[in-house]
């Protein structure tokens, strides 16, 4: 039963990544969304925040998981084996990047990574798009799940009073 380990900086979820998360629960009997928890960065949401609107996301999906990690994706892969880790790619600019990614995480634990191609629709999509977005006021609708729309209004609400 391998188990298949989602992860990212979730700041925040996306519609391409519910795409991804509801695609590996189907095709996965357990599903793990790891959220890195990076001490050097400020994100815009906190790590509870993320898994909050990741597990309400997920809240249909009885075989998926929401945890935080920190330190190498390998090491938290590895511990959950039978395991492999789950990237969606959306352009193939992604796939240089990953690619690395998924070569070191091979040599560091012996990890495999599978990709999977994200919905045509969400291919331009990206947390950071989202946020900038969010920033000046445009509209929020098909980019990102209710949850993360409440969040996201809620720390720009100037931006979009009528
Ligand atoms: O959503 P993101 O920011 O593209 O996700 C990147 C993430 C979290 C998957 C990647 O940065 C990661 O795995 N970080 C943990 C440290 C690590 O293992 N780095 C790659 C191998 S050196």
């Amino acid at each position: 039963m391998t188990t298949a380990v989602v992860p990212g900086s979730f700041d925040p979820p996306t519609l391409g990544h519910v795409d991804v998360i509801q695609r590996a629960s189907t095709a996965f009997q357990d599903v793990v969304v790891a959220v890195l928890l990076n001490p050097s960065k400020t994100p815009m949401f906190s790590v509870d925040e993320r898994i909050a609107m990741l597990r309400e996301i997920a809240a249909q999906l009885d075989n998926v998981e929401v945890e935080a990690f920190e330190g190498l994706m390998a090491e938290f892969a590895a511990a959950r084996a039978p395991s492999v880790i789950l990237k969606g790619l959306r352009v193939v600019s992604d796939f240089e990047y990953e690619l690395q990614m998924a070569q070191m995480n091979r040599h560091l634990k012996g990890v495999e990574t599978m990709f999977v191609p994200t919905s045509a629709t969400h291919a331009y999509l990206s947390s950071s798009l989202v946020k900038e977005v969010a920033k000046f006021g445009g509209k929020l609708q098909g980019l990102v799940p209710p949850v993360v729309e409440r969040a996201l209004l809620s720390r720009h609400p100037q931006e979009h009073e009528s």
